[in-house]
């Protein structure tokens, strides 16, 4: 990773942030943005500190002007841009389709669905436009492979970026641009803390052979793998990061 420009989004919490750290360690130099800029600043600050690179930003993915903006910038001052991390996204509010508040849906849709559409697109127009062979990770969800009782507008949303990587993997890999997804089950981060208790306690005991949430770190992990030339033939993938769920 050394000297490569790697954009990630949400990267002041969770799975973001434990990417951003990893990446960091691994000598990229790294675009980290977020809407909560006090966790992305401090998230930037502990890479410089470690002795890595990383630049800062404000970015609201669902706003199409603003992501377009900043990849303004990033052209300018970066010049190129080698990898991209499209994680930002909320858990949003459960309840059963029926009850589903059309402001909550479009929300979901906004930031979960159309914030991974304008960055991706983004990162796809300057990596061609600099003829940079490229890769991408989108930050999915074993809700975009299985449904979800009460999130549906989530699972619909993750359902969505899975299409979006399968299909943007196919239509780049000549020239040599690899988009894969993630797709971890529940994982230890605040976006948890709006799941009642006894649903994941319920999951854990009886769907998950590991009988554990994951880390961020594991999935981290294996982000930084699917960036890497490690897996120079993997496009388009979804990976399952889950304690054996699927399984
Ligand atoms: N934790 C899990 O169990 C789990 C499981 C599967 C998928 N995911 C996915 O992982 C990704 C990261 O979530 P996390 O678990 O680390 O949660 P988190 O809440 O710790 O992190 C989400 C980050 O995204 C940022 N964010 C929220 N809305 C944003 C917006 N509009 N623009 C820019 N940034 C925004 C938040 O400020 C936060 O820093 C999400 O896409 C989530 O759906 C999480």
């Amino acid at each position: 990773m050394k000297g490569k420009v790697v954009f990630v989004s949400g990267a002041g919490s969770g799975i973001g942030k434990s990417t951003a750290l990893k990446l960091g360690q691994l000598g990229a130099t790294l675009i980290l943005t977020d809407i909560n800029d006090d966790n992305g600043s401090k998230v930037t600050q502990e890479i410089i500190d470690n002795g890595g690179a990383a630049h800062y930003y404000h970015l609201d993915v669902s706003n199409r002007e603003a992501v377009q903006s900043l990849f303004n910038i990033i052209s300018k001052e970066h010049k190129e841009l080698d990898m991209a991390v499209n994680n930002a996204g909320i858990g949003g509010v459960l309840a059963p389709i029926h009850e589903v508040d059309i402001k909550d849906w479009n929300q979901m849709m906004d930031i979960n669905l159309s914030g991974v559409f304008h960055c991706l697109q983004a990162e796809i127009q300057l990596m061609l436009a600099n003829q940079t062979p490229g890769a991408i990770v989108n930050v999915a969800s074993l809700a975009g492979v299985n449904g979800m009782p009460a999130g549906s507008p989530y699972s619909a949303a993750k359902h969505a970026v899975i299409g979006l990587t399968k299909s943007v993997a196919r239509e780049y890999a000549k020239v040599g641009i690899r988009v894969n997804s993630v797709c971890p089950g529940f994982t230890e981060t605040a976006i948890l803390n709006g799941i009642p208790e006894r649903f994941l306690d319920v999951n854990l005991k009886y769907y998950v052979p590991m009988n554990r949430l994951g880390k961020p770190e594991e999935i981290a992990d294996a982000i930084a793998w699917l960036l890497s030339d490690q897996s120079s033939f993997v496009t388009g993938h979804s990976l399952y990061l889950d304690g054996g769920l699927m399984a």
